[in-house]
């Protein structure tokens, strides 16, 4: 059993502290929690007191717990200590080295290994204020998590979202196993660990592209096959980015996950994800969309049926195979419904990339739990049997575990 100090800042993602809680101490650890002035007025002391079981701890101007249990203590004696949700303001005060409560005051007090994960709305995260503030905490050797994107309470979109529970849970079992750099093979699971010092890109699911605002046009895309491939590189150690385009998926643990819902969106999310190494482009994204969204929904008028200008989207993976910010190994898939190793011979040369998984869709393939893929790449065609999508991600991330391992460039 390890013990963690978590302190829980003032936002409204403090209510997903209690899920932390809960998570940890259903994993077997002990948990003491500090709740900050600001915190406070999103869950209360005793919400935590009654999950983790233990005193919940305030403030600082407490002659009882001076008496009994100093800060410093407090924070010695924990095994890590967790910042979640870590506010803007909580990451300026950490980085500035200010102790003026007794959250801040632990942190400049302690000796034992920090996470902290963010949550606060898009522009304040993108500030380059709170940039510098993460990049000089990361300098010290915090370990800061990258918020979630997506939709915020706040009605925006983008980065700033709290990593969802279960990843902090995962990066919480992480570095109680290794340490900072959580780069020792004996963490999470299986022990076998080779992608711990790697970042991969992971694209999936379908995307949808507006005609009006309630009507759009989208593909059968399940987006099973890519998060079972995110998860089983991650729990080869990678840490992955997954951009997701619409899908009723929850999102695999220690995976940090990117929403979207356009091809320009996702080309966006993926250049903002860069850089990596290694992508494995497994979305279906929209070759076309249409022409100048309509702003007003469609009516059926005297004027006869709306006609639909299509447009070509941005090629993500043709694009990522020619840049300068290739990743070293990368990866396209290519759903096809004839002459599948054909095409996909031809989408290697023509994309940039390294390997294409062809898999013939004419069946029923989207959406199902099982695949038929081929490998192809510049050495030449592999066959793999029928098998569940999860066995396809492990064999696929053992082989991309394999490549990133190997010196010389994939082939
Ligand atoms: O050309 P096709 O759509 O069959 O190619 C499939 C591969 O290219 C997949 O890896 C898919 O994620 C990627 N792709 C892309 N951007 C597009 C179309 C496809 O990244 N606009």
């Amino acid at each position: 059993m390890s013990r963690v100090l978590l302190i829980v800042g003032g936002g409204i993602a403090a209510y997903k502290a209690c899920e932390i809680v809960r998570l940890l101490r259903k994993a077997g650890h002990g948990v003491r929690c500090v709740l900050t002035e600001g915190g406070s007025h999103f869950v209360t002391a005793m919400t935590l007191a009654a999950l983790s079981e233990e005193e919940v701890h305030t403030t600082l101007w407490d002659l009882k717990d001076e008496a009994e249990m100093g800060h410093i203590q407090l924070s010695r004696q924990a095994d890590l200590i967790v910042v979640a949700p870590a506010t803007a303001d909580l990451l300026a005060r950490m980085a500035a080295g200010l102790a003026n409560d007794l959250a801040t005051t632990l942190l400049l007090a302690t000796d034992k290994p920090v996470l902290a994960a963010p949550a606060m709305n898009v522009r304040m995260w993108l500030h380059p204020a709170t940039q510098r503030n993460v990049s000089q905490l990361r300098a010290d050797g915090i370990t800061v998590m990258e918020p979630d994107e997506g939709a915020m309470a706040c009605g925006e979109f983008g980065p700033g979202r709290l990593p969802e529970p279960t990843a902090i849970i995962t990066r919480i079992e992480l570095l109680l196993a290794n340490g900072p750099g959580g780069s020792a093979p004996q963490a999470l699971g299986t022990g076998h660990r080779p992608l711990v010092d790697k970042h991969i890109l992971v694209t999936a699911g379908p995307t949808h592209e507006p005609i009006d605002p309630v009507r759009y046009i989208a593909n059968r895309s399940s987006g099973k096959q890519g998060f079972a491939v995110a998860e089983a590189l991650a729990s080869l150690g990678a840490r992955v980015s997954l951009v997701a385009g619409p899908v009723a998926l929850a999102t695999p643990a220690g995976v940090t996950r990117i929403d979207v819902e356009t091809a320009r969106e996702m080309a966006a999310a993926v250049d903002r994800a860069l850089p990596a190494d290694a992508a494995i482009m497994v979305a279906a994204v929209a070759d076309w969309r249409a022409e100048g969204a309509a702003e007003q929904k469609l009516k059926k008028a005297a004027g006869g049926i709306p006609s639909l200008q299509l447009v070509e989207n941005p090629d993500i993976l043709a694009t990522l195979g020619h840049s300068p910010n290739r990743p070293r190994l990368l990866v396209g898939f290519a759903a096809e419904t004839e002459h599948v190793v054909t095409h996909a011979r031809d989408k290697l040369a023509r994309k940039g990339a390294d390997w294409i998984i062809a898999n013939d869709v004419s069946g029923d393939v989207m959406g199902g739990d099982t695949n038929t893929v081929h490998l192809v790449s510049a050495g030449g065609v592999e066959t793999w049997e029928h098998m569940p999508k999860a066995n396809v991600a492990r064999r696929l991330a053992d082989r991309i575990a394999a490549t990133l391992q190997d010196p010389v460039q994939p082939g």
